[in-house]
């Protein structure tokens, strides 16, 4: 069986979705590994390296394409790489199917066996795999050095013979996976930080990395789903918490934004008014762009001065640390495969939970019952 690598088609990609490394468990597992040529550069990973690893490099991505039995990705690829696979091959990758419904379709047409990264269920077998949390966590590291760079300030205190800087104050709405990270690293580079989440089990963590959990006394409301998921909250709520997270904001010098709810737009959690109130010189950084963001004011992809107070819309935070991301993702891979290589050949058992929910198409058929039910 013939694994393939291809060069993500994606604008502003750098990751690749399986390293060196990556490459020689596999072909220690009976499989051929085939790179397309400068595929890793862009992540630091060169084809000198794949080589000595023992995979092949293919200058010609339609030769590769049409060889491989299975394609791994980063970013779901686009729609003429999919039409130089051979039907029946296995693509591996992000999809976001429930965002995506026209590329399901199109998946089922040419009928690609494809697997999402991000449809894995989060069950601690599957820990190892979830490569949604490794890279949210790459996101909230890097929005909290992101705001400490656009920042006039020092983050932390700081006595000097010129006098006495107190800590910057850091607060980080949304407290997953990417928000404990950006309390994490705001809290290693001194700041004070303060978080809040609509989850109320994530009071205890956040106060566990040594950052204060802002109360909004949210009323009689179920917040969290079945599967640990928030949900969206009732308009009187939003109302209660928006009131509450005014002030806080008001007082801050960077506020970090990570909120979303599966399937819906990032909720609004920070308007303009809240924006003006904020002294100049002090930074948003809305790490829910790509979900349209949680600021009245995000321009996706773009940083924007209003009033002195800079609000940054990143995109695709991971990207940006490529090398250590494409290391993650590519072992978050390689957990599936195990699972999913069986003597050298796919096994695609849909008596797993892992396996049954992360096929997103088999056959020309939507396998996953999550999408399905969202169809
Ligand atoms: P996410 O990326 O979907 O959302 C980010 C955060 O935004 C969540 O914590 C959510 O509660 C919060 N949020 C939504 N609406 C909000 C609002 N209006 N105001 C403030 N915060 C709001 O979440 P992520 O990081 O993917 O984690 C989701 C869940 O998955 C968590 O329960 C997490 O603990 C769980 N998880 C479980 C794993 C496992 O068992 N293997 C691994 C990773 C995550």
């Amino acid at each position: 069986m013939i694994v393939g690598v291809c060069t993500e088609t994606e604008q502003n990609e750098k990751r690749i979705a399986l390293t060196p490394e990556g490459a020689k468990k596999l072909i220690s597992m009976g499989l051929k590994v085939s790179i397309e040529s400068g595929a890793g550069v862009k992540s630091s990973y060169m084809d000198e390296d794949y080589i000595e690893a023992g995979a092949s490099i293919e200058k010609n991505r339609n030769n590769l394409l049409a060889s491989c039995d299975m394609l791994l990705g980063v970013q779901a690829p686009d729609t003429e790489t999919l039409k130089n696979l051979k039907k029946g091959t296995i693509l591996v990758s992000f999809i976001c199917p429930l965002q995506n419904h026209d590329y399901v379709a199109k998946l089922q047409k040419l009928n690609i066996t494809a697997l999402a990264m991000d449809t894995i269920p989060r069950i601690s077998r599957a820990q190892s795999m979830d490569a949604l949390s490794s890279m949210s966590n790459i996101g909230g590291y890097k929005a909290a050095l992101l705001g400490a760079t656009h920042l006039d300030k020092y983050m932390p205190m700081m006595m000097t013979a010129a006098g006495t800087i107190p800590p910057a104050k850091v607060l980080v709405l949304g407290a997953g996976v990417a928000g404990l990270q950006a309390i994490a690293t705001a809290k290693r580079l001194g700041a004070v930080v303060e978080a809040f989440d609509v989850r109320p089990v994530v009071k205890e963590q956040v106060e566990s990395l040594g950052a204060k959990f802002v109360e909004v006394p949210i009323e009689e409301e179920e917040t969290e789903t079945k599967g640990g998921y928030a949900k969206e909250l009732s308009d009187r709520n939003k109302e209660k918490q928006r009131t509450v997270i005014h002030e806080h904001v008001k007082k801050s010098d960077i506020v970090i934004t990570t909120a979303l709810i599966p399937g819906k737009p990032a909720p609004l959690l920070i308007t303009k008014k809240m924006v003006e109130d904020m002294t100049p010189g002090s930074v948003v950084v809305d790490i829910a762009a790509e979900q349209g963001g949680n600021c009245e004011l995000t321009k996706p992809g773009e940083t924007i001065n209003h009033n002195g107070v800079s609000v940054i819309g990143p995109l695709n935070l991971p990207s940006t640390l490529a090398n250590h991301a494409s290391k993650l993702y590519s072992k978050n891979l390689l957990s599936l495969l195990d699972l999913l290589i069986e003597d050298g050949k796919p096994n695609l058992d849909f008596n797993d939970e892992i396996i049954l929910n992360a096929t997103i198409t088999n056959e020309g058929e939507v396998v996953s019952p999550f999408v399905k039910e969202n169809q």
